[in-house]
C-alpha cells in the first residue's frame, strides 16, 4: 500500500513537473528524443537510460535462452528468462528509435511492447506448470509481435 502511495506521489509530481515545463518551456531547448506527453498524453514515471540496441540484445539473448532451457528441461531457468523478456518489454514501451516515426507508429510501438510483456508473463506461467508445448505456442505468437515492431523500421 505504502509503495503504491509513494508511486502515486512520484507520478503526480512528474505530471506536475511536465505541466510546468510545458507552460514555461523546456530548459535547454527542445531537442529531447521524444516528447512523451505529446505522443501519449501522459508523462511516464519511468525514463530509460540505456541505448536501445543494448536493451534489444538482452531481449534477444533471453528470448533465445527460453527455448534452449526448455529443450534441456531446465524449467526454472527458462521461467527466469521469460521473466526477463517480460520486464525488458515493460521497459521497451518507453524507448524509441530514430527509425520509427510518427505518433501512430509510436502508439503501435507501445502497444506491441505491452502485448509482448503480457504474453511473456503467460509463457512464464506455462513454464511454471511445466507446460512446454503451451509455452512454445505463445512464444511463436510473440515472435510475430517482435517482427511487427521490426517491420516499422523499413
Ligand atoms: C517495440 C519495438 C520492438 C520490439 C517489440 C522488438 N524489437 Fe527488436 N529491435 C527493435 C529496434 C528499434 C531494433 C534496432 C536497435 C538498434 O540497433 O538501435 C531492434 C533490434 C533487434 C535485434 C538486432 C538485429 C537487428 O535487426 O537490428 C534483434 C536480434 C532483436 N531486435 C530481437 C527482438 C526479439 C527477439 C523481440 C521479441 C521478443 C524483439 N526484438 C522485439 C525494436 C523492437
Amino acid at each position: 500500500m505504502l509503495m503504491n502511495r509513494n508511486r502515486f506521489i512520484v507520478c503526480s509530481l512528474a505530471v506536475l513537473g511536465a505541466l510546468v515545463m510545458a507552460l514555461v518551456g523546456l530548459p535547454g531547448g527542445n531537442h529531447s528524443d521524444l516528447n512523451l506527453p505529446v505522443v501519449y498524453g501522459e508523462t511516464p514515471c519511468y525514463k530509460p537510460v540505456v541505448p536501445m540496441d543494448d536493451l534489444m540484445d538482452s531481449v534477444d539473448d533471453n528470448f533465445e535462452a527460453i527455448s534452449d532451457q526448455l529443450k534441456i528441461k531446465k524449467y526454472s531457468k527458462a521461467m527466469k528468462a521469460a521473466h526477463y523478456v517480460a520486464e525488458f518489454c515493460n521497459v521497451l514501451q518507453f524507448h524509441t528509435s530514430e527509425e520509427v516515426e510518427g505518433a501512430a507508429n509510436m502508439k503501435k510501438w507501445k502497444e506491441i511492447s505491452i502485448s509482448i510483456r503480457d504474453d511473456m508473463m503467460k509463457v512464464a506461467m506455462a513454464i511454471k506448470k511445466k507446460d512446454a508445448a503451451g509455452a512454445k505456442k505463445i512464444l511463436k505468437a510473440v515472435e510475430d509481435s517482435c517482427e511487427s515492431c521490426h517491420d516499422m523500421r523499413d
